[in-house]
């Protein structure tokens, strides 16, 4: 027992800022060589990832595309696996459901595991360019910092932070990184946590959040996400998952 302890605390003490150090807290089967070509050059009808995603899965805002480097293994399989059951669908571009079943398990594993140990530089949407495409209105910082942190107590919003970690670092294997997220998907998703029409959360802990916020409040919000670094160890939620 005291044994056991001293190794988790030791695990934790090395524990580093990064998804992959995160990640090592459960298992991820995959190939990541077999991901590597997938995401660059596409599988049979499946088209390279990196035509929407980009070249180092970053994201897109004026495609509405999220960035995808850096985020959780599990969290990652499950919206393939989501997206090839219709679970969730993607009412943006009416792609991802298509190119999630022309791929196996096995292929959303690899290209999952590929993707999670893409570790790139720091970089929040451009919000001048967001603003200047006209689509998506651009919400205040700071007022978004305050919901990310302490949430809206008196309406019942919990802090973002404290299911996604801090600065939306992400809290793997459940919650998903929204630090550095595209800032057009973040706004997307939220709304469409709030009306409903994404609807693969476990528990509707999304949807429960998303219901309670203006519109206001999610440009805000997302605002502060996208432009917000990690600067913590971070928090793996449940590190004897498997
Ligand atoms: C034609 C454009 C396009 C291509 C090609 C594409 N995607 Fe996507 N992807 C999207 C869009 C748009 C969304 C957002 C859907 C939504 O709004 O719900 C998305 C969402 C996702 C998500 C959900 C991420 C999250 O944070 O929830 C994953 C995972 C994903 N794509 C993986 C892939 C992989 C892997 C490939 C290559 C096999 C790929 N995509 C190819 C457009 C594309
Ligand atoms: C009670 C826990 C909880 C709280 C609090 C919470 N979330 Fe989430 N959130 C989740 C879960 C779980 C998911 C992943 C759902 C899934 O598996 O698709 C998620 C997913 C998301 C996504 C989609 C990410 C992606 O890449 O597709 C966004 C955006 C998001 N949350 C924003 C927020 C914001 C903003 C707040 C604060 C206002 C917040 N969340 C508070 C549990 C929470």
């Amino acid at each position: 027992m005291r044994y056991s302890v001293t190794i988790a605390t030791l695990c934790l003490a090395f524990a580093s800022t990064s998804a992959f150090a995160l990640n090592q807290y459960y298992a991820m089967p995959g190939n990541a060589a077999n991901g590597e070509q997938i995401f660059k050059n596409g599988k049979g009808d499946v088209p390279a990832c990196t035509s929407c995603h980009g070249m180092e899965g970053l994201g897109d805002d004026a495609m509405g595309t999220p960035r995808l480097s850096g985020q959780g293994y599990k969290f990652l399989v499950k919206q393939l696996s989501d997206f090839a059951s219709d679970k969730r669908k993607d009412e943006t571009m009416f792609v991802m459901n298509t190119n999630a079943k022309g791929l196996t398990k096995e292929d959303h594993q690899d290209v999952a595991l590929y993707l999670t140990n893409l570790e790139q530089p720091f970089t929040p949407s451009d919000m001048k360019a967001v603003k200047e495409m006209g689509m998506t209105p651009v919400g205040t910082r700071y007022l978004g910092k305050s919901i990310a942190q302490y949430g809206i107590p008196e309406r019942d919003v919990p802090a973002c932070h404290s299911c996604h970690g801090f600065n939306g670092r992400g809290a793997f294997p459940i919650y998903p990184m929204l630090g550095g997220q595209r800032y057009t998907y973040l706004v997307a998703q939220l709304k469409k946590w709030r009306d409903g029409t994404r609807s693969n959360d476990p528990m509707s802990q999304m949807q429960i959040v998303a219901q309670k916020l203006t519109d206001e409040e999610i440009y805000n919000v997302a605002t502060f996400l996208t432009s917000a670094p990690k600067t913590t160890m971070g928090n793996a939620r449940i590190p004897h998952l498997q």
